[in-house]
């Protein structure tokens, strides 16, 4: 087995998954001052050491997704975060794109940045202790979007991304995420995240990228937000089933869902049932940003001492959404 092949089993194996606590300072920004916390460098380091700092790391958490930060920072201990993580059994990785701009040709739409001196700055990461990486294209759905522009320049720096991280001996995380804002129907959630997802293939492919040594990060097949035809969750599960069976390679080790705004019990039942229902070799498990986060940081806010209420409601979820990745997630084991 190769090594990148491993790591990316050390993530997601024995039902553990991924916290994404990679926002960057301007998204940290908007999600504490939507608790009234005011947006220090401090405070964003408290809040996360608090989460690095919980029991359910063990078992459930194969891998944190850092913000550039956030990696550099020093815990309360006085150990890196990088070594924070890694005490616990968990792997350290790090986002690497510099985000999403707008994409000139169709103005409308975004294409991520970050290649231009990537590769220096995988070494530097590399030596912080980084062992895998993540880069997030971002696609929105209407009448004429995404654009085959979008699909297209999207797919290829991922895959430039994605050829850098492995020559760094990291895991990329490729993550195409088709957003959930809009009034489109499910099917048009299903073919469009096809068509992104194989175009992705296509160029992975060209740059030599070895598929066994990724993690892919899709969205979960859903209705717009502000679509009036909402389909159940069975149906989510079986479409986003059907998506990533016809449009991913069967060399890849994983697929770990991003939550999109979905609520967190939401995004850990359409898990559950994604794998109960789950007929391919594909490891399904969860890189939940908010999904794992939100309720957390309602109760920190609210008493930034609580540090054992704040990481009980963490880890709560946790455990319910790693239960989930091995479709043994039930409603009545929320409190
Ligand atoms: P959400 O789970 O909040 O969508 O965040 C995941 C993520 O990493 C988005 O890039």
């Amino acid at each position: 087995m190769s090594e990148l092949n491993n790591t990316a089993l050390k993530i997601l194996g024995n039902g553990k998954g991924i916290l994404a606590a990679d926002e960057s300072t301007a998204t940290m920004t908007k999600r504490l001052d939507s608790v009234n916390v005011p947006s220090t460098p401090e405070n964003r380091l408290l809040f996360r050491e608090t989460l690095f700092s919980s029991s359910s790391m063990k078992d459930c958490i194969g891998g944190v997704i850092l913000y550039d930060e956030t990696i550099k920072q020093t815990s309360s201990k006085k150990n890196t975060i990088p070594e924070l993580i890694s005490d616990t059994g968990s792997l350290p990785g790090i986002k690497v794109d510099t985000g999403a701009k707008i994409l000139a040709g169709s103005p409308d739409e975004k294409i991520t940045e970050g290649l231009d001196g990537l590769r220096e700055r995988l070494k530097e990461y590399y030596k912080l202790g980084a062992k895998f990486t993540k880069w997030r294209g971002v696609y929105n759905i209407t009448k004429s979007y995404p654009s085959k522009l979008s699909i297209h320049s999207n797919a290829h720096a991922l895959a430039r991304y994605s050829a850098l991280v492995q020559e760094c001996n990291m895991v990329p995380i490729v993550e195409p995420e088709v957003l959930m804002d809009g009034d489109h129907s499910a099917k048009e959630c299903l073919e469009k995240t096809s068509e992104v997802i194989k175009k992705c293939f296509e160029e992975l492919i060209m740059h030599k990228v070895d598929l066994k040594g990724i993690i892919l990060k899709p969205n979960m097949v859903l209705a717009g937000n502000k679509s009036k035809k909402k389909i159940t969750n069975e149906e989510v599960a079986k479409l986003t089933l059907e998506c990533l069976k016809s449009s991913v390679p069967s060399e890849v080790p994983g697929i770990a869902f991003l939550s999109g705004g979905q609520s967190e019990i939401e995004a850990t039942e359409n898990l559950n049932l994604i794998n109960k229902h789950n007929n391919t070799n594909f490891i399904m498990s969860y890189s939940y940003g908010r999904a794992l986060q939100q309720s957390a940081l309602n109760n920190w806010s609210k008493d930034r001492k609580d540090i054992d209420g704040t990481q009980r409601i963490f880890n709560h979820r946790a455990k319910m959404n790693t239960l989930a990745s091995q479709g043994k997630w039930s409603k009545d084991l929320e409190i």
